[in-house]
């Protein structure tokens, strides 16, 4: 991949119309969130073979052999407010999945909030990062890392929880053309949550535990319930045993 080969042919008004590449780098959203400082274009796409210090959610390193996967950050600068930003991370797995699915056929579920999973394991996440001034939103990084061409059966702690697309294929698949058109998804998405579009209903309908029981790890404590699905604000909705709902911002489902 070349930062010119991403471009060619992409067709896209701004999303990864300015390309920032690296055979290898630290992290693409600590990249990202330099280039928001420096005043970088929206739509800009961080992209690398290879993270030394790739970031996964809740301190988690995300690791990933080099030319084995999509690596990349994107830089926006919606207009929304912070509350709205979980908006723009169902936003984001929802570009993921139709990428995957138009390319690959594989069917695509999500686990809440940000796990790309295929035939229950996950194959992606997306690490969302913002900068604020005050109330005012300043930037919003994406990064998404998705692993493409990758036998996993080599990584042991990972069997049976991880999976790529080469593995649920049996092939391998051109990663140009997943980030190609995973970007075009993001751009029309995007500019649809400008005008007010809602991803929370189509989100739900992707997740691989809708109606089951979970129970969700809390940043204090521990619920356990039924998911009924995801609300506007991204909040998880858990149905209680005694018939109450439960909103869930922040936690782990497992
Ligand atoms: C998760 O599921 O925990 C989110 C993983 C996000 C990983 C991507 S890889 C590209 C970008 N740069 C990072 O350091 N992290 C994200």
């Amino acid at each position: 991949m070349t930062p010119e080969g991403i471009r060619e042919g992409l067709g896209t008004k701004f999303m990864g119309q300015e390309v920032v590449y690296f055979p290898t780098v630290g992290s693409t959203n600590e990249v990202a969130k330099e280039m928001a400082a420096r005043g970088a274009p929206e739509g800009t796409l961080v992209i690398a073979e290879e993270q030394t210090a790739g970031k996964g959610r809740l301190g988690r390193h995300w690791i990933a052999p080099a030319g084995t996967s999509l690596l990349f950050s994107l830089l926006l600068y919606p207009d929304l407010i912070l509350e709205e930003v979980p908006r723009l991370i169902m936003l984001t797995c929802l570009a993921t999945a139709e990428a995957i699915e138009s390319v690959t056929g594989l069917p695509v579920r999500f686990k809440w909030p940000n796990d790309i999973l295929i035939r229950g394991r996950k194959m992606g996440g997306v690490l969302t990062e913002v900068g604020v001034t005050g109330e005012r939103l300043d930037y919003v990084v994406v990064g998404i890392g998705l692993n493409v061409n990758w036998d996993l059966s080599q990584v042991p702690e990972l069997a049976g929880k991880a999976t790529s697309l080469s593995e649920e294929l049996g092939r391998e698949i051109c990663r140009l053309e997943l980030l190609q058109r995973l970007l075009r998804y993001m751009e029309g998405g995007y500019l649809r949550l400008q005008e007010g579009y809602l991803p929370h209903n189509v989100f739900t309908s992707r997740l691989a535990n809708l109606g089951e029981k979970a129970e969700v790890v809390l940043p204090r404590g521990k619920e356990e319930g039924f998911v009924e699905g995801v609300n506007a604000e991204g909040a998880l909705l858990l149905r209680r045993e005694d018939g109450t709902t439960v909103r869930v911002i922040m936690g782990e489902v497992t």
